[in-house]
């Protein structure tokens, strides 16, 4: 790939993301074809936060690829603390052939990529989810058969999921109506990227604080939690503030009738979306959870290969 790392959705052109969601598709539909084509190698896994998804996608996909990983979690390295990120990237450079990193701030994982003279992988920062958006933009194109032209309403806290969203969207001409409290709405260099480079595609942006407004006629309903990893001490405030944000029957009700809810997870079942709308037949959650195997295995393959 022309770009040597994989940290945000921003850095590449349509064409590059629809190859990556194309390939993902093709590995997905054989994955025989691919089971050693990154044999030998090997992904270090940098964890300081929790993870089910990511941890388990990554280190399956990697093994399917025909290569190891190494989980690395909060203890063992401690990032920035025991040793600096610059140490720890020209030490893994000569050991690993990919690094795979979660963490909070953004910049940590710039100064990785900017160090380490192989591939590094966002698996979420603060600010964005580039792995999580690739698997949704594959789960769309699935159930809907295409990503222009769409709606997607995203209802809650803007966030790095809803960040990585928005960048994609407007790469794929998908259209975006953010629905988040004053205060907690996308940050106006989000808002703006997203606005001019949407334009070259035909996706445009919407943010406002009234969910109806957003949900209406919306292909796609999505949410996320009210309080991401790291912000645990605001929950219960988040709870008050983002209470009529929640994703439910009603609520849903106001999207098309065959729109997808969707949902990166974990979820909190009762407060961002209600165990009807999670559970019913419109949510694909789970084809979401699978996708982000297809999905990283393709983004594997284009920058460790
Ligand atoms: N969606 C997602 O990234 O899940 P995990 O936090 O469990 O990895
Ligand atoms: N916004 C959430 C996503 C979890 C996958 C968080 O950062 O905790």
């Amino acid at each position: 790939m022309r770009v040597p790392d994989f940290l945000t959705i921003r850095d590449f052109t349509t064409d590059e993301l629809l190859h990556l969601l194309s390939l993902a598709r093709e590995i997905k539909a054989d994955p025989a074809r691919f089971s050693g084509a990154l044999k030998g190698r090997t992904l270090a896994m940098i964890f300081e936060k929790p993870s089910l998804r990511t941890r388990v996608s990554f280190d399956a996909g990697i093994q399917q690829l025909g290569g190891f990983s190494i989980y690395l979690s909060p203890a063992e390295i401690n990032l920035g603390k025991r040793e600096s990120v610059y140490d720890v990237a020209r030490n893994l450079e000569r050991m690993v052939q990919g690094i795979m990193i979660r963490t909070f701030a953004h910049d940590i994982v710039e100064r990785m990529a900017e160090w380490a003279r192989i591939p590094v992988i966002n698996g979420l920062t603060d600010f964005s989810h580039p792995c999580q958006a690739m698997a949704d933009f594959l789960t769309i194109l699935e159930h809907k058969g295409r990503l222009g032209g769409l709606k997607l309403a995203y209802v809650g806290d803007s966030n790095n999921v809803s960040n990585s969203l928005m960048f994609a969207a407007a790469r794929f001409g998908t259209h975006v109506a953010i629905a988040s409290p004053e205060g907690y709405q996308p940050k106006p260099e989000v808002a703006a990227w997203t606005r001019a480079e949407g334009a070259a595609t035909g996706s445009t942006l919407l943010v406002t604080a009234d969910a109806a407004e957003a949900v209406a006629g919306a292909d796609v309903v999505y949410t996320d939690t009210w309080a991401s990893m790291g912000q645990e001490a605001e929950a219960h405030a988040r709870r008050q503030v983002f209470r009529p944000y929640q994703v439910n029957r009603e609520l849903f009700a106001k999207a098309k009738p065959d729109a997808l809810f969707m949902h990166c997870l974990p979820a909190h079942r009762g407060e961002e979306v209600t165990d009807e709308i999670i559970d019913s037949p419109n949510s694909v959650v789970f084809d979401e959870a699978e996708n982000r195997l297809h999905a990283q295995k393709a983004i594997m393959l284009e920058m460790m290969r």
